[in-house]
């Protein structure tokens, strides 16, 4: 009889970014199981050292490196493509890269907001197109989504990014009523503010949500993995995160609006501080 990790050297996992934070974090957590990685994001060095450090470690069957900039129309197509021209089956996708701005909506750049939408919404949703339909004909996968503890609330001064996430855990929920029996699940995983890059790269490092109490990416992931495995509908991760998100139930959305603009305003003796 195969051992689990055996078995597991015969799946591939396709993980979109990759190259850092949570998603980095799935790297390790799927390679120490023994999952055969495709790594997608646009940082290929990043990748590579990544997929050769893994594949050193725990003597992975197969690591491929794709580079792609998912906030590209049609990418998600050509990613598919260079996935079966290679020949390798996807048992489980993780749609995980993402990315958000800051500010106000009347100064935010559309040409950035757009390309948001299609990195958070086109790009996971073309990519789950594709991916299901393999998995369906074999009658068994997984895909997790990483949708945002602003999935479940209104999201001031980040709101086209806010609304992405609400779309995520919408779309992942449908989904998984659809895929019921199916041998096929889809789980959505909910953060809240966690220590990674994106508070920099979305240009709100200096607001109280990334000053807060952040989460660690590597428990994040862990959190998201677990629930994936038991196919789970849904996993919010974290304690603070599970309070807010049932709270979020509780309190109308005009009191959920304001404290999250509160949160993603700039402490003020940042403030002083950035001034000086
Ligand atoms: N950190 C938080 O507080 C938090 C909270 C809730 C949800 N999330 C979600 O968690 C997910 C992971 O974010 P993170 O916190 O780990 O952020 P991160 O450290 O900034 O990592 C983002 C990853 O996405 C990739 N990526 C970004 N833009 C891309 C593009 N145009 N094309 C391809 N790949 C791209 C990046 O790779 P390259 O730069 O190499 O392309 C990187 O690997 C995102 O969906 C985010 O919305 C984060």
């Amino acid at each position: 009889m195969r051992s689990k990790s055996e078995e597991n050297k015969r799946k591939t996992v396709l993980i979109t970014g990759a190259s850092n934070g949570i998603g980095m974090e799935f790297a390790k957590l799927f390679a120490k199981d023994g999952y055969s990685l495709v790594l997608v994001a646009r940082s290929t060095e990043r990748l590579r050292r990544l997929g050769y450090q893994l594949q050193d470690k725990h003597q992975l069957e197969k690591v491929s490196v794709i580079t792609a900039d998912l906030s590209e129309p049609g990418v998600a197509t050509e990613v598919y493509q260079q996935v079966k021209e290679n020949g390798i089956h996807i048992d489980i996708l993780v749609n995980n890269a993402g990315a958000g701005t800051h500010g106000s909506f009347d100064e935010t750049d559309l040409e950035r907001e757009q390309a948001i939408i299609e990195l958070n919404i086109n790009t996971p949703v073309a990519l789950t197109k594709h991916f299901l339909k393999d998995m369906k004909q074999k009658g068994e996968g997984k895909i997790l989504n990483v949708a945002s503890i602003v999935s479940f609330m209104p999201s001031p001064l980040m709101a086209v990014y806010g609304a992405t996430k609400a779309f995520i855990l919408s779309f992942s929920e449908a989904l998984s009523n659809e895929l019921k029996g199916t041998g096929i699940s889809i789980t959505a995983l909910c953060p809240g503010g966690t220590n990674t890059m994106f508070f920099r790269r979305a240009g709100a490092a200096h607001t109280r949500a990334a000053h807060g109490n952040l989460a660690e990416p590597a428990a994040v992931a862990l959190d998201g993995y677990t629930a994936l495995m038991n196919g789970e509908v849904k996993v919010v991760s974290g304690l603070k995160t599970k309070l807010q998100a049932t709270s979020s139930n509780l309190i109308p959305d005009t009191a959920l609006a304001a404290s999250m603009r509160y949160q993603m305003e700039e402490e003020e003796g940042d403030w002083m501080q950035s001034k000086l």
